[in-house]
């Protein structure tokens, strides 16, 4: 059965720099199959990955009635083409899921793709999902499990409200994780009032504020460029190392 580890949080807050770094841990410590996915429509696993040329599941989705072949079932045909978009990296696979539904009706299609994307998602021992800012694809049944759930925050009272909010919708939704974390991010110290999360979540963690890796995004580098001794890599890591290995 597959592990999914799920990143929830206000935009800005560090979902996609965690997702892309617990990629590269699962790489190193050789926990594989990984299949990293991008719900989110601004995508920047990506490019945090090291992946320049990819196509999304929302382009095969927009064109799969007309692009399917005479005498091809549609299920036949969304199989060929989602197996085509993973984009298949060094030690992990991609699938970048890009803009939600225009204004055509897409229901046929995307019960077919809900179906082959859990077939595929089997293939894999870790599922890392780099959430948007709301619960969107997980709250459409595109996601239906859930065992690691990192909502991030900043030291931020809004992005906090949010991530105590997204913590509030998980339970709605009936997922159910295994284990929420509220990982404070982009910390420059852990305050006495955070205490109160604390009853909220399995875990709250801080990690530091890096000038290292806002400089990686600002140059549009990839996260396996960050230096080992990040205290947030270090951080991180052994965050990931008890809740993964538990
Ligand atoms: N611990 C950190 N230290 C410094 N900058 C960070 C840290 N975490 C994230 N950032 C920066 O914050 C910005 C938003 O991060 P990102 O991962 O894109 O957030 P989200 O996916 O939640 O929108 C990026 O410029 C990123 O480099
Ligand atoms: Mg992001």
């Amino acid at each position: 059965m597959s592990y999914f580890i799920v990143f929830a949080g206000k935009g800005g807050t560090g979902k996609s720099t965690l997702a892309a770094l617990t990629v590269r841990y699962l790489r190193e410590k050789k926990l594989m199959p990984v299949l990293a996915v991008d719900a989110d429509p601004n995508f920047c696993l990506p490019e945090l990955l090291g992946i320049s040329s990819f196509e999304t599941l929302a382009e095969i989705r927009d064109n799969a009635l007309n692009s399917k072949p005479e005498g091809m079932s549609l299920d036949e045909w969304l199989e060929i083409e989602l197996n085509r978009i993973v984009e298949e990296s060094e030690g992990f696979d991609l699938l970048v899921m890009g803009r939600p539904e225009g204004s055509g009706c897409y229901c046929a299609v995307n019960n077919v793709l809900k179906r082959i994307l859990q077939e595929i998602s089997e293939q894999y021992k870790y599922i890392v999902i780099d959430n948007e800012a709301g619960m969107e694809h997980i709250s459409r049944g595109i996601v239906n499990k859930i065992d690691l759930l990192f909502i991030i925050g900043t030291p931020a009272k809004s992005s906090l409200q949010a991530a105590l909010r997204i913590n509030e919708l998980s339970k709605e939704l009936n997922l159910s994780p295994e284990r929420r974390i509220l990982v404070i991010n982009q910390a420059t110290e852990k305050l006495e009032e955070h205490r109160i999360f604390s009853s909220y979540f399995e875990k709250v963690s801080y990690l530091c504020f890096d000038e290292e890796i806002k400089r990686i995004s600002e140059k549009g580098g990839s996260i396996f460029s960050l230096k080992n001794h990040s205290s947030v890599i270090r951080d991180f890591y052994s965050l990931l190392e008890e809740e993964i290995g538990r």
